[in-house]
């Protein structure tokens, strides 16, 4: 193996020659990512690319965890100047976009129409392709024009607002109500009552969730279980990346208020190769070919929540990102060198990369606050994360005081993964290193991968 070596400066040419000890030519490839965001999500990522030849990782912001696998770089991510400054200074030569915000701002066409930053590749749909997130009209839209599997939907806003009510008595309960534009996760209502959704349904339209609600989609409740699947593409080829369950709510045994999401499984049991075929077959390639039709040019991830009703998948939500915490579970699971791959979806040559993944199940147990998804404390120091064994720890939310100390900084605080054979091994091992991290008020699930140990 090369070691690798960085000359500063010189991070744009992305190979160069180098000799090892015996004097062998070896050509060593260079490369300069910089990770846009700040959570476990973006910690996975950075951790994953520092493990390719010659990577050299950055994170704006970053939290107390990337600090460990590259360099923390105190630029937010909505501050496309600041980026660009950072990207010609450093000479960055990927890009990779952690949340969806950027994207739905149009983060991907600033680079694109930036003479300056036309040597600098960029993960992630331009603005209209980041519609499918920041729309759901526009993804509702998309999915029927395209034919591909969904709830049947209404879309309302105040001017049918009647209509919108007739089809909420024409469907079955639970109702569900959602936010056409992005709402920090919180836009999308479940209510059994009918008499509830309506009032919900107006509240909305007043401005519940600010200009994200003045188009509501109500949809038909979808039954079955939920699959997180990720689908990378260069807009013509494709790779399908591990898939993951989500655990959403807060308690065991899915009780409580919805969270951004408390732990992660990969694989998923009845994720078989025929369910698979299928959600290639029905979802992804008619999502691809639309994106074309559209003249959409899609570089990036296609991040599907799929509901699997009796073996037949349907979609809940299109995201243009990767999930979290999946993407805990995820990364832990693609062998081989990430940037390449991530080279390759930026130049259109997704075909040309091997793509792996290893057999082993990763279970993701987050780590949160107390008082979380409703008010908590922050500033909590952080023990035990010395101490662990076999475990990758992904930090969420935290920081550095002024003494250095790692403490909480969010309510999602750290994310530990295993590995193992089988679930149950993985998540043994899993619940053994969460068990020796300490700070006040922690809290986690302790069912995480329960329900899919019956199906493996
Ligand atoms: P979202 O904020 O879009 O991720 O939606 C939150 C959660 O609501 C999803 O993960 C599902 O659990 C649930 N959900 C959304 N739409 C539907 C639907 N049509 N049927 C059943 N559950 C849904
Ligand atoms: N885990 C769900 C999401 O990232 O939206």
């Amino acid at each position: 193996m090369a070691k690798i070596i960085m000359y500063p400066g010189e991070a744009r040419k992305e190979t160069m020659n180098w000799k090892d000890a015996q004097g062998q030519h070896i050509t060593v490839v260079k490369r300069n990512i910089l990770v846009l965001g700040s959570g476990g999500r973006e910690h996975a990522l950075a951790w994953k690319l520092a493990q390719s030849e010659g990577a050299h990782v950055f994170i704006a912001p970053g939290n107390a965890g990337t600090a460990q696998v590259g360099v923390n770089v105190d630029i937010k991510p909505s501050d496309f100047e600041a980026v660009k400054d950072f990207c010609l200074k450093q000479e960055i030569n990927l890009v990779v976009v952690g949340p969806e915000q950027p994207l739905v701002d149009g983060i991907v066409d600033f680079f694109k129409s930036d003479a300056e930053l036309k040597a600098v590749k960029i993960i992630g749909p331009d603005k209209r392709g980041a519609q499918l997130e920041g729309s759901k009209a526009f993804a509702k839209d998309f999915m029927e024009k395209y034919g591909i599997p969904t709830a049947k939907c209404f879309k309302v806003t105040k001017d049918n607002l009647g209509e919108g009510c007739k089809f909420l008595e024409s469907v079955k309960a639970p109702y569900v109500l959602k936010a056409d534009g992005l709402a920090a996760g919180k836009g999308v209502l479940i209510l059994n009552d009918l008499q509830e959704a309506k009032d919900e349904l107006g509240k909305m339209l007043d401005g519940k969730f600010g200009a994200a609600s003045t188009t509501v989609v109500i949809e038909e409740f979808l039954k079955g279980i939920e699959v997180s699947v990720f689908v990378l593409t260069d807009g013509e080829h494709y790779v399908l990346l591990p898939e993951a369950k989500d655990y959403k709510r807060i308690g065991d045994g899915d009780q409580g208020l919805n969270t951004g999401g408390m732990g992660a499984v990969s694989p998923v049991p009845f994720c078989t190769p025929e369910f698979l075929n299928r959600i290639e077959e029905r979802i992804v390639k008619p999502t691809l070919k639309g994106l074309k039709v559209e003249g959409i040019d899609y570089k990036g991830f296609i991040f599907l929540g799929l509901m699997n009703d009796g073996g037949n998948p349907y979609v809940i939500e299109y995201n243009v990102r990767m999930g979290d915490p999946e993407t805990e579970a995820v990364m832990t699971r693609i062998e081989g060198d990430f940037a390449d791959l991530l080279m390759a979806c930026a130049d259109g040559r997704l075909n040309e990369v091997h793509y792996a993944k290893s057999d082993k199940t990763a279970v993701t147990v987050m780590m949160v606050s107390g008082g979380y998804p409703e008010a908590y404390k922050k500033g909590m120091i952080m023990s035990g994360l010395d101490s662990l064994k076999e475990v990758v720890a992904f930090h969420a939310g935290t920081a550095f005081d002024a003494e250095k100390n790692v403490v909480t900084s969010g309510g999602r605080v750290i994310a530990v993964t295993a590995h193992g054979d089988s679930i149950e091994e993985a998540r043994g091992i899993a619940y053994r290193e969460v068990e020796k991290i300490h700070f006040e008020g922690v809290n986690y699930r302790h069912d995480i991968g329960l329900d899919l140990m019956k199906m493996q």
